[in-house]
């Protein structure tokens, strides 16, 4: 589908069926990267189908991993493992995604060969320190632009020693990027970090047979192995449903159901903050595949209130839904302890602002998070700053706005949700 430049959208039309989401977008970069470490044949049903993913299949490819993409997110991989990986005879380029870059590094960390990894402007303004230190400490011979801070990142890969690596900020990206090149370490490699991030890599790589040892709830040990080739079928993406999450509790009258979506609950906890606020969310678990359960998310639409956020690695993809959810709320919301919106694929604080003022809403803005006094936000010219979740934060506003709104810069959206705009018309009953 092509996406169009702008987005023009029609407020207070309610949601109403059953829709699933895109394939998860973190356990779909795992799937490819773990079918690459694997040798074998695995077979992945439901990948997510935007540029990120794209990114790390493209990158994977370069490597010399067949990689075979068939309809609806499916794909076959074959690999002979690491050691078989050829080197890229040009740069590696991952596009305007963190996950790609930071996990590939890892990959790459304890492979014999040279390659440099790339990205987009805004990926090349994004923190690459945070990951080239903990994988220098296993032995990684790994560079970047402006003094090993950013990309590019240049890594000639090589033998690796276990070691124990404290992560100054919790990261699910970087966990993983260690963890993976702990695969390929000599003896034991411990990551801790200051709080809990997402656990994806630690139940797949379970599930896969490798000796894995979740030590706490932020500290977690691996050893030398390799994953089993595997057969997947990737469940939806709960980043992508809050959008229609948060929709469905602003516009009166929506009832919907999403079904056959990631349940980890290292993933749902902003469906926890929305029920505080006012909302009315049911989950029910169907069952569980490579360690991740899965089910349906029942919405109806329901008055919200302000609440107070503590912001966790956890939910930090979904706080530019929580916070329209937050500029429809009776009362202030406050948002902390999320100085890492300022890092993502735009300075999500300052463009939150930014747009919410576009629609009559006053936010004041900290280091680390956000004040936003709740209101009757107003139809209004949005822009995405070239960010997908700004896009589509922005689109959920006008759904559930009064008037008219268009979000401009509409095709940052093609990384996580190109499809958004057919599902959307799913649920408004225009399909
Ligand atoms: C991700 C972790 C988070 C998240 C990103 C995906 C992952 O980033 O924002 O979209 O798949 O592990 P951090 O690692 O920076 O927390």
């Amino acid at each position: 589908m092509t996406l169009s430049a702008e987005f023009v959208v029609e407020g207070g039309r309610p949601l109403r069926g059953t829709l699933r989401v895109p394939g998860c977008k973190g356990i779909s970069h795992r799937a490819l990267l773990l079918a690459a470490l694997a040798d074998g044949r695995s077979q992945v049903s439901g990948l997510a189908e935007g540029g990120d993913v794209a990114s790390t299949a493209s990158a994977l490819t370069a490597l010399g991993v067949k990689i075979k993409r068939g309809s609806d997110g499916a794909a076959s991989i074959v690999s002979g493992g690491p050691d078989t990986f050829r080197e890229p005879t040009s740069p590696v380029d991952c596009g305007n995604s963190g996950t790609t870059m930071r996990m590939l590094a890892g990959v790459l960390a304890g492979c014999d060969l040279h390659a440099v990894l790339v990205g987009d402007e805004s990926l090349s303004q994004r923190p690459m320190r945070r990951v080239v230190e903990p994988l220098r400490a296993l032995g990684a011979q790994i560079d970047g632009g402006a003094n090993a801070t950013l990309a590019p990142l240049s890594i000639r890969g090589g033998k690796l020693r276990g070691a124990e690596v404290q992560l100054e900020v919790a990261s699910g990206q970087v966990k993983t990027a260690v963890l993976l090149a702990g695969l390929r370490a000599d003896g034991t490699t411990v990551v801790s970090e200051p709080f809990p991030s997402r656990d994806h890599t630690e139940r797949m790589l379970s599930a896969l047979g490798v000796p894995l040892q979740r030590l706490s709830d932020r500290s977690v040990s691996v050893r030398r192995g390799a994953p089993e080739p595997f057969e997947l079928h990737v469940p939806g993406d709960p980043s992508s449903a809050a959008f229609y999450v948060v929709a469905a509790c602003l516009i009166p009258g929506s009832s919907i159901v999403i079904e056959g979506v990631s349940l980890n609950p290292a993933r749902v906890e902003y469906l926890d903050v929305l029920r505080e606020m006012g909302a009315s969310i049911e989950t029910h678990v169907d069952g569980e595949t490579v360690g991740e359960p899965y089910g349906s998310i029942t919405v109806e639409a329901a008055a919200l209130h302000g609440a107070e956020i503590r912001s966790t690695e956890a939910m930090v993809d979904e706080l530019p839904a929580l916070a329209i959810a937050a500029a429809f709320a009776e009362g202030t919301t406050t948002i902390t302890d999320a100085a890492e919106l300022r890092v993502k694929e735009s300075d999500r604080i300052a463009t939150l602002q930014q747009e919410l003022a576009q629609l009559g809403i006053d936010v004041a803005t900290a280091d680390d998070g956000l004040v936003v006094h709740g209101g009757a936000p107003k139809g209004a010219v949005i822009k995405s700053h070239g960010d997908h979740r700004i896009a589509l934060a922005g689109a959920v506003a006008g759904l559930a706005a009064d008037g008219t709104t268009t979000v401009r810069g509409w095709r940052a959206i093609a990384v996580s949700y190109p499809d958004f705009e057919r599902d959307l018309a799913g649920l408004l009953g225009e399909a």
